[in-house]
């Protein structure tokens, strides 16, 4: 393996640099990339042979680990019987089963399944759905209210809908205007959603529930939206749960939005419906909203899909990633993460170098104490990301918020040789000051 690794990497990262632009990268601060070679169960394999726990289920969405039998062997069956097949005017059975066992999965109140292939699509396909509701019912309502912090994904609407920085800035003037409340639903933001939705003019409210991730892990009560929810219910606004991360357990529940007294209307789900193998997502509506849609008018359709709708391997996948997601053992094992992470939470809180130390499902994460160094591009995500790699882990700290967020099948050695790094840079922060990690 030696040799193979040694003579295989400069080629292929210097390959990779030639011809290849990598996600929220910036070439000119040039960080050469990890080359994995292979993944199995938590453990992503380098080509220099070390490896490395997922300690982020690649992008938060890998929860039965990498190369999950029951997976791989969903994914080769259905290669081999019905590869893929467009969606519109063809119908398959992993796609049914798979709409039939989310709606059985889901909160009571939801009726269709749409079918697209990432997060972002699952967004945009809510909003189009929410604006088009409305308009289908010859209302003019083309306004959104979204929460401060939030991140709906890169393309256009799921970006307007997220809040602005960094990231969208250079397309600000092309971004609909959103109106934007807090999660702390202070008597301000209440008084404001419900003006808003007086107004009529609304088309739909969307959130995160529970835990708002890519705006720093943000941990907060149900509570606050069950009031901002009520207040939508009464003005017949729409809700948009965006379920692309906290869905199936990641947060506890099997959804987050489960906890809500009145379901959404819309709820998105993606990044772990495959455990992360493939690509796949559903935007589900209430039978309110899909009844909307039922007309002998053709201009009342929804006009919206993608090459890639309800890809048959992937919802084959998808269907048994959502058995071993319904099983005991998987909610146990969520449990004996969460329990693990919260006894990790409580050593780690003694120490002065960081702060706002959480736990919500198999989410821990805290802020590093950091001045003006925090937002995402602080560099102590890159140092800080650096040590724990060096060390067997891969994490990915969002600017000065560091988190850990495994697969659900991280076995107890694992959790621990994790826990315990987390604590030693934790010390080493606190003793020597984040300088100190080189
Ligand atoms: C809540 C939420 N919505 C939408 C998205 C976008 O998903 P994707 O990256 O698959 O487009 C993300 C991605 O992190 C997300 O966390």
């Amino acid at each position: 393996m030696e040799s193979r690794s040694s003579s295989a990497k400069p080629n292929l990262i210097e390959r990779d640099r030639q011809s290849i632009w990598h996600p929220f990268t910036q070439a000119g601060m040039y960080q050469e990339p990890l080359l994995v070679r292979a993944a199995k169960g938590t453990k992503l394999i380098l080509d220099d042979g070390r490896d490395l726990i997922d300690g982020i289920s690649s992008w938060w969405c890998n929860i039965h680990g990498h190369g999950h039998p029951a997976l791989v062997e969903a994914a080769s069956r259905q290669f081999s019987t019905l590869d893929h097949v467009l969606f519109a005017g063809c119908t398959h059975e992993p796609a049914i089963t798979l709409a039939e066992g989310i709606l059985a999965a889901l909160p009571k109140g939801f009726s269709k399944v749409f079918f697209s292939d990432n997060g972002s699509t699952a967004v945009e396909a809510a909003i189009k759905l929410a604006v088009q509701y409305w308009s289908n019912q010859g209302e003019r309502r083309n306004k959104i209210i979204a929460l401060t912090d939030s991140y709906h994904g890169d393309t256009f609407g799921a970006m307007a809908a997220g809040a602005r920085g960094i990231f969208s800035a250079p397309f600000d003037t092309m971004l609909f205007e959103v109106e934007r409340v807090s999660t702390q639903g202070n008597a301000d933001d209440i008084r404001r959603f419900e003006q808003l939705c007086a107004e009529k003019r609304v088309a739909a409210f969307i959130f995160e529930p529970s835990v708002q991730g890519a705006g720093g892990m943000i941990m907060y009560d149900n509570a606050v939206l069950d009031q901002y929810r009520e207040i939508c219910r009464k003005h017949e606004v729409l809700a948009i749960a965006d379920e692309v991360m906290t869905g199936f357990g990641r947060t506890g529940p099997l959804f987050a939005s489960s906890t809500l007294t009145i379901p959404p209307d819309i709820i998105c789900l993606s990044k772990a419906l495959t455990s992360g193998s493939l690509p796949l997502a559903l935007t589900v509506c209430s039978e309110r909203v899909a009844e909307a849609f039922v007309s002998p008018d053709h201009s009342r359709t929804f006009f919206h899909g993608h090459t890639y709708t309800a890809n048959p391997i992937a919802c084959a996948v998808a269907n048994a990633s959502l058995a071993l997601t319904l099983s005991d053992e998987c909610s146990g094992a969520r449990m004996k993460i969460e329990a693990a992470h919260r006894r990790c939470a409580e050593r780690l809180q003694s120490h002065s170098a960081i702060e706002n130390t959480r736990v919500r499902g198999t989410i821990l994460a805290f802020d590093v104490r950091a001045g003006d160094q925090t937002g995402y591009i602080s560099t102590i995500s890159r140092t800080a990301g650096a040590y724990f790699r060096a060390r067997g882990v891969l994490l990915r700290p969002l600017g000065n918020v560091v988190y850990f967020m495994p697969p659900y099948c991280v076995t107890d050695s694992e959790l621990n040789q994790a826990h315990t790094l987390l604590e030693e840079f934790v010390a080493q922060v606190t003793r020597q000051g984040i300088s100190s990690l080189g």
